[in-house]
């Protein structure tokens, strides 16, 4: 059955989902407030870096079922579903999710809601934000008895966002409402038909389930980074025990790449959203803490690291950086490991240029004073290190002899243990240092 549903907010989660729910029969409206980008998306035009999504709009686009409009109002009337895709930004201090795009969407829908409509939060919200949600929407006329809440998390991965919505692990539904919990059901059911559990919840339940899925994976690697200086000291190799933990099924092989620390727009935010809404409810969560606080220490570590690894003093040293983004795949650059090692690295006196393969945007603001190279040969010519940073797919098949032969001192950092210590040798490297061996 085909769904007439609207998306309030099209950033990365409101775009992708939107254009989803249309590939997979649905009609969809996807809304914004930015004009340009709606003008944008109506020509085609993608604001975001997501590898197949163009296509998917395209193509939604011309078979009619995909719709862009800056009216929020007209764009909720007569819809069977309207989707809150804003954002929640954290607050600066407290790291507290700010709910004010939430509930100023929910009041613009309410003033276009007319028949039954199902209200979904897709942002990330915390713990009670829904039953706010239907406080506001309440307050408007009638519409008590016609309208339901949803709470339906997302868990797509930048970079795999697509295959991420088509064949997730489980959807998640919090709804308490017959009429509403069906409608969920089918705007999901061309997917959970191929036997992806379908969670329904109570609202609370999935808010929570959210974040606490968000903040497990960030204490899980906050936990194998930590277990990899562990490796290093005492001379195991963190790569053959996280394959040794991951085939224990309880424990799982996924998320325990060692890397320079986690970032991105989701886990840094969500996992201080989580200990301070804990700590609001006088509960104390002491492992998303410590896993928060090992993250920024481990960050700066880095930096320590590449400076032992330059012979003690980074002092005029041109330290050449490969991947700027918050991980591969992506041109994002929130909240990025890199925006806190590289300028350490400036701080201790090093000349710092970077490759990237997206190009982000913006480079000279977040990261005054480096160097953008537009080819990873150009980027290594005199350098005295080259770091890797992120995990591209593309580095594992660069030419290392060739950059090697340009550079000042021919030493590799690899931070994601990314390539091999026998070919970067044969490459010509005189050191090639890997994390956790
Ligand atoms: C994350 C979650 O994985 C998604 O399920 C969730 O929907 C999303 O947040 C969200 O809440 O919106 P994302 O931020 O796109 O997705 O990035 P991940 O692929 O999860 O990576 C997060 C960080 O962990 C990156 O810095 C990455 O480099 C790092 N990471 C990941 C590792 O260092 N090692 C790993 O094994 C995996």
């Amino acid at each position: 059955m085909s769904v007439k549903i609207t998306m309030v907010g099209t950033g990365y989660v409101g775009l992708v989902t939107g254009a989803c729910f249309a590939e997979i029969g649905h009609q969809v409206i996807c809304v914004d407030k930015d004009e340009k980008k709606i003008n944008n998306l109506n020509q085609g035009i993608i604001p975001i870096y997501e590898p197949g999504l163009d296509e998917l709009v395209l193509r939604n686009i011309r078979n009619g079922r995909l719709k862009f409009s800056t009216d929020v109002k007209t764009s909720s009337s007569e819809r069977d579903a309207i989707f809150l895709c804003v954002g929640t930004p954290p607050h600066p201090e407290t790291g507290a999710a700010d709910l004010q795009y939430v509930y100023a969407a929910a009041e613009e829908v309410a003033l276009g809601l007319d028949g039954f409509t199902v209200v979904v939060t897709k942002s990330t919200v915390p713990v009670g934000t829904n039953r706010q949600v239907f406080g506001i929407l309440s307050k408007y006329g009638n519409l008590k008895n016609s309208l339901a809440v949803a709470s339906n998390p997302e868990f797509l991965r930048e970079g795999a966002a697509i295959t991420d919505f088509m064949e997730p692990d489980r959807v998640v539904v919090g709804v308490e409402n017959d009429r509403a919990a069906k409608l969920m059901r089918e705007i999901y059911e061309p997917i959970v038909a191929a036997s992806i559990p379908f969670v329904q919840t109570s609202i609370e339940s999935a808010e929570v389930i959210k974040y606490a899925a968000n903040g497990f994976l960030a204490v899980k690697l906050s936990y194998i980074n930590e277990v990899s200086d562990l490796c290093e000291v005492v001379g195991a190799n963190v790569s053959d025990v996280a394959k040794g933990i991951g085939l224990d099924k309880r424990i799982g092989s996924s998320f325990l790449r060692v890397g320079p620390g986690w970032g991105g727009s989701c886990f840094p935010k969500d996992s201080m959203a989580l200990h301070k809404t804990a700590k609001d409810f006088g509960v104390t969560m002491r492992l998303i803490e410590s896993a928060i606080i090992a993250n920024d220490e481990r960050k700066l570590s880095m930096a320590d690291r590449v400076k032992k690894y330059c012979g003690g003093s980074l002092q005029g040293k041109r330290i050449a950086i490969l991947g700027l983004t918050f991980k591969g795949q992506t041109d994002d650059m929130r909240e990025s490991p890199s925006l806190v090692i590289i300028p350490q690295l400036q701080r201790e006196g090093a000349i710092v240029s970077a490759f990237d393969p997206s190009q982000p945007e913006g480079i000279d603001d977040l990261l005054p004073g480096i160097t953008i190279s537009s080819t990873p040969e150009e980027l290594c010519v005199n350098a005295d290190a080259l770091v890797i940073m992120t995990e591209w797919r593309e580095f594992r098949s660069y030419d290392y002899a060739n950059f090697a032969k340009s550079m000042n001192c021919k030493v590799a950092i690899d931070l994601r243990n990314l390539l091999d210590e026998k070919s970067m040798q044969m490459a010509g490297f005189d050191a090639y240092h890997r994390l956790g061996e």
